[in-house]
C-alpha cells in the first residue's frame, strides 16, 4: 500500500511531469493502528469545536447535504488506522454546524473497492427513481478506487458510481445494477464528482476533476451523464493534480448579478506548498464555464486564486440542498495538508474540519473575490465577552495577559489603524515558552504565519520550515483581523474574509497570552476576545 493512494503511477506521470514539474513520491509502508486515546492526548489535541472523528483517520469533507433540520457531514475515513487507507465515508450531523454528533459509518468499501470523494443530493423529485415514495432519496455520487488495479499498474482504476439512501441519510445502498454512472475514460487521475441541482439550466450538473482539469457532465437523473465540457487547459495552478472539485451560481453581493464559481483543489502545488484551494469566477451556459476576463487576468498575475492562503485547508467543498431561505453558501475544509498529515502527533484519531464558513462573493471594482466568514452559528456559542474600545502602544503591547486560559475555544477580533510601512506581529504563547506569530508585513505586504516556534514540528521537515504568507495589493491603512482559536488550530479571517489563513500546530500547554509589537505606534480599536462554551447544551 502507498502512503498516499493515488500517488501517481510511472505512465502517466511522465505526462505530469513534462507538464508540470511534479514529482512523484516513493511509496512507504504503513503503520497505522488506532491506540485507545491518551487522557493527555484528548486534552491537548482533541478540538473543543472542530469536528474530528472519535478514532481513527479522516480527510476530505465528502457529500455534505441540508435536509429536515440537519446539516450533514461524510468524510474520508478509515476508521481501523490513523493513516490513509481503506476508504469509508464516515458520517456526522449538525443541527447548527458547530455541533456534530458523530453517526454510524455511512459506505463502506467493498474489497480493494475504495470509496473516494464526492457528494450527496436530495432527490426531491426522484427524478432518479431510486426513492420509495415516503421521503426524497439521497444520492450519493461518489468515485470507486480500485485497489487491484492500481497495484497492476491499469489506467481505468476510478468511475463515477452512487449510492442510494432512503432514511434521509442514514443507511445507504449501492446501486449494483446501474453502476458505474460514468465509466473511466482512460484518465489515471478521473475523481471526486460534485453533483448539484442547476436551478438556472434545470438539469443536474456534475464536475469532476480529470488529471489537472476539470470535467463537466449533465443529467436528468442521475444516472446518466452525458460529457459537456472541460476547463482548466493552462488555466490557474497547475503543480499537481486537480482533486475535489465543486461548482455553484451565487449572487455577487449587494446587487442582482450572479456569477459562477468553480472551486478546484490541488495537490500538491498550494500557495504555500502541499495542498491549496484555487477558484475561478466566470458565467455558465448550461455547458460550458467561461471565466470572467477580469478574474481570468486576475489569475494570470497571482498564478492562481486562492479560498485560503494557510497550510491547512485542502478538499474544501460546500453544502448541497441548503435551503432559499437560508440562501447561504457553507464551505467546510479538511484542516490538514497532505504534506505531513499523516505524521501529525496524534494516535487515536487524525485531522479535524476548518469551522464551517458562509462564501460570499464580492465586487471591488473590476475584481470579483469569492470572501469567507465563519459561519453565524458560533456566536450562539459565546459564553463571554472581553472588549476594548481603544488601546495603543508602542513595541510590545500585551493584549491578553498569561494566565487567561481559554485562548484554546475563543475568537479574537480587532481593527488595526494607521498602519506605517512596518510589521505588525501578533504572538501567541504559552508558559512553556512555545509561541506562534502572525500578522502583517506592511512593508512587503503580506499576512504571515509563522509556526516554527509552536511545539511539536519535527514529526515533517514541511511542517514549519517555511513562514506561509497571503501577499496584499499594496501597504495598508487599517486591517480588521478576526482570528478563530481552537487547541490545534488559527484560522484569519483578514477584512471581514477578504483573505483567509488556517493553519494547525502541536502545542505542549494551551496558549494563554497574546501580544503584538511593532516599532510603530499600535492603534488598535474595537478589540474583542470571545471565549467560546461549546460544551454548554444548546
Ligand atoms: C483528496 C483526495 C481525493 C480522493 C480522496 C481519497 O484529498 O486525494 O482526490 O478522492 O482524497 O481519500
Amino acid at each position: 500500500m502507498k502512503s498516499k493512494k493515488h500517488l501517481p503511477l510511472a505512465l502517466y506521470s511522465a505526462v505530469l511531469l513534462s507538464i508540470t514539474g511534479f514529482k512523484p513520491t516513493s511509496a512507504i509502508a504503513q503503520t497505522s493502528e488506532v491506540t485507545v486515546s491518551s487522557l493527555a492526548e484528548e486534552q491537548m489535541y482533541r478540538p473543543n469545536f472542530h469536528f474530528t472523528p472519535k478514532k481513527g483517520w479522516m480527510n476530505d469533507p465528502n457529500g455534505m447535504f441540508f435536509a429536515n433540520g440537519y446539516y450533514h457531514l461524510f468524510y474520508q475515513h478509515y476508521p481501523d488506522g490513523n493513516k490513509w487507507g481503506p476508504m469509508h465515508w464516515g458520517h456526522a450531523i449538525s443541527k447548527d454546524l458547530i455541533k456534530w454528533e458523530e453517526l454510524p459509518i455511512a459506505i463502506y468499501p467493498d474489497k480493494d473497492k475504495y470509496i473516494f470523494s464526492g457528494s450527496a443530493v436530495v432527490d426531491t423529485h426522484n427524478t432518479s427513481g431510486l426513492g420509495t415514495g415516503k421521503t426524497a432519496p439521497i444520492i450519493a455520487v461518489y468515485t470507486l478506487h480500485d485497489m487491484t488495479k492500481e497495484k497492476e499498474g491499469k489506467i481505468d482504476v476510478e468511475q463515477q458510481d452512487i449510492a442510494f439512501s432512503n432514511d434521509n441519510g442514514i443507511t445507504w445502498q449501492k446501486f449494483e445494477e446501474g453502476n458505474p454512472v460514468v465509466k473511466n475514460p482512460g484518465i489515471r487521475d478521473f475523481r471526486d464528482p460534485k453533483v448539484s441541482w442547476d436551478e438556472t439550466h434545470k438539469q443536474w450538473i456534475m464536475v469532476l476533476a480529470a488529471q489537472d482539469r476539470a470535467q463537466f457532465y449533465k443529467s436528468s437523473n442521475l444516472k446518466n451523464w452525458e460529457f459537456v465540457s472541460e476547463f482548466g487547459k493552462n488555466i490557474g495552478a497547475h503543480g499537481g493534480v486537480w482533486e475535489c472539485p465543486d461548482f455553484f451560481e451565487i449572487k455577487v453581493e449587494g446587487t442582482k448579478e450572479k456569477k459562477w464559481v468553480l472551486i478546484v483543489n490541488l495537490n500538491p502545488g498550494g500557495p504555500n506548498g502541499g495542498s491549496g484551494v484555487q477558484y475561478f469566477v466566470g458565467d455558465f451556459d448550461g455547458k460550458t464555464f467561461t471565466m470572467d476576463n477580469s478574474f481570468a487576468e486576475r489569475v494570470k498575475n497571482e498564478k492562481g486564486v486562492w479560498t485560503d492562503y494557510g497550510k491547512d485547508n485542502y478538499a474544501g467543498v460546500t453544502w448541497n440542498n441548503v435551503p432559499t431561505s437560508d440562501g447561504r453558501r457553507l464551505f467546510i475544509g479538511w484542516m490538514s495538508n497532505w504534506d505531513y498529515a499523516q505524521q501529525v502527533p496524534t494516535t487515536a484519531w487524525r485531522s479535524s474540519t476548518t469551522i464551517p464558513r458562509e462564501l460570499q462573493l464580492i465586487k471591488k471594482g473590476n475584481y470579483y473575490n469569492l470572501i469567507s466568514k465563519p459561519v453565524r452559528e458560533l456566536d450562539n456559542y459565546v459564553a463571554e465577552t472581553i472588549s476594548a474600545k481603544s488601546l495603543n502602544g508602542k513595541g510590545n503591547l500585551t493584549l491578553v495577559k498569561d494566565g487567561f486560559n481559554d485562548l484554546t475555544q475563543s475568537v479574537i477580533s480587532l481593527d488595526l489603524k494607521n498602519l506605517k510601512q512596518s510589521n505588525y506581529t501578533f504572538r501567541l504563547s504559552n508558559l512553556d515558552g512555545e509561541s506562534l506569530s502572525f500578522g502583517l508585513n506592511n512593508k512587503e505586504n503580506y499576512l504571515f504565519i509563522d509556526r516554527s516556534k509552536a511545539g511539536k514540528i519535527d514529526f515533517s521537515d514541511k511542517f514549519a520550515s517555511t513562514v506561509s504568507k497571503a501577499f496584499l495589493e499594496g501597504s495598508q491603512k487599517s486591517a480588521a483581523f478576526k482570528i478563530v482559536l481552537d487547541k490545534t488550530s488559527i484560522e484569519i479571517f483578514y477584512n471581514n474574509g477578504e483573505k483567509v489563513m488556517t493553519e494547525i500546530f502541536f502545542l505542549n500547554k494551551p496558549f494563554s497570552a497574546l501580544s503584538i509589537s511593532s516599532k510603530e505606534k499600535i492603534e488598535i480599536n474595537n478589540f474583542k476576545i470571545q471565549e467560546l462554551n461549546v460544551a454548554k447544551s444548546h
